[in-house]
């Protein structure tokens, strides 16, 4: 992020590494064609069986099952990141500055007891302790695909349910806008809560409607497992058509709003990093291109393939609608 050099360079792929768009259309024809029948299925367990073998968790976590998301969106043919790069190559600058800061520093994090504190615009505000949110609604798996706007990228089965269950619970008041997510920020745990890199807490924020667009994601765990440390125990969210910086981790309070809530990167650096933040390949941060991004895993460091990034994460189709006649160059 801001104080980073870009470890990604600012190379281009050359044409024939990036896939082709049939390629890619067809694969998803394939997932539609796959979500009927008898071949369909077997196909299907026969790609999940094949995406986890390369990715599984070491087995040292709480298990945490997630039924396969039937949300529009929420499955993908790609290959799975391994869970060794998904949490080791992290971004929790509570815990430092380097993608491998969390893994080393994040054991310290305290994740029981938990306590996420709803408030602000909303007719039923309330303390839910973790053990109570993670059973508020039916666990799901869902894959996908998280993009840094630094260029990098991870496909990842996550598990949790929609952010819109627990906002139906808590009947929000009809001039709640902007839903915000304030993170942990505890000095004694985490070494670089006390840094000037940006104003702690680590806060977020999303418009209602994205709030409640069933793809965003109330998540506790990913890989069939409880989150660690370094990937935002014990709650996070994930929205997967926003640069990864929109993701917060460790969650302690939602407070319901009438304005847009300020953001600790809109804060930090107002001109590179936007309230909206949607993945968008033709909208360049002011430092480098947002056209392509590298697959984290797939070697080659600084001259590894890229791909091209989609608009929306490739998630188009489903939230597209919500910035309809919105100036996305403006609207960063
Ligand atoms: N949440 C908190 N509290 N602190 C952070 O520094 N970094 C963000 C986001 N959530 C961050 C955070 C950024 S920049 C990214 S890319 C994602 O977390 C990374 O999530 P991952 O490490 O699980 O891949």
């Amino acid at each position: 992020m801001l104080i980073h050099s870009r470890d990604d360079g600012f190379l281009h792929p050359r044409s024939s590494e990036i896939t082709p768009k049939g390629v890619y259309e067809g694969r998803r024809d394939m997932l539609r064609w796959m979500a009927g029948g008898v071949a369909g299925a077997a196909m299907a367990s026969w790609a999940a069986r094949d995406a986890l073998a390369q990715a599984a968790a070491p087995g040292k976590l709480a298990p945490l099952a997630g039924a396969k998301s039937a949300v529009p969106g929420a499955q993908t043919m790609e290959k799975l990141t391994d869970y060794k790069d998904a949490t080791s190559y992290n971004n929790f600058y509570e815990f430092g500055t380097d993608k491998g800061d969390p893994v080393k520093n994040a054991g310290t994090l305290k994740t029981r007891p938990w306590t996420v504190e709803v408030e602000g615009l909303v007719k039923k505000p309330g303390k839910y302790g973790i053990e109570d949110l993670l059973k508020l609604s039916a666990q799901e798996e869902r894959i996908y695909r998280l993009r840094c706007v630094e260029g990098w990228s991870m496909v990842i089965p996550w598990v949790g349910y929609s952010l819109s269950e627990l906002i139906k619970k808590v009947e929000p008041q009809g001039n709640a806008k902007y839903v915000e997510f304030l993170t942990l920020a505890d000095p004694k745990t985490m070494p670089f809560v006390g840094s000037r890199v940006l104003d702690w807490p680590y806060a977020e924020g999303l418009r209602m409607d994205e709030a409640m667009h069933p793809l965003t994601l109330l998540t506790f765990g990913m890989y069939g497992e409880v989150l660690p440390n370094q990937n935002g125990a014990p709650v996070r969210i994930v929205v997967p058509w926003k640069y990864g910086f929109k993701s917060a981790k460790s969650i302690v309070k939602i407070r319901f709003v009438e304005k847009e809530p300020g953001t600790a990167w809109n804060k930090a650096a107002a001109n590179e990093y936007g309230f909206y933040s949607n993945v968008n390949p033709n909208v360049d941060h002011p430092r480098w291109s947002q056209a392509t991004e590298r697959r984290i895993g797939d070697g080659g460091g600084l001259f590894a393939k890229r791909a091209k990034t989609q608009m929306f994460n490739g998630y188009e189709a489903q939230v597209g609608q919500l910035y309809a006649g919105m100036d996305l160059k403006k609207n960063y």
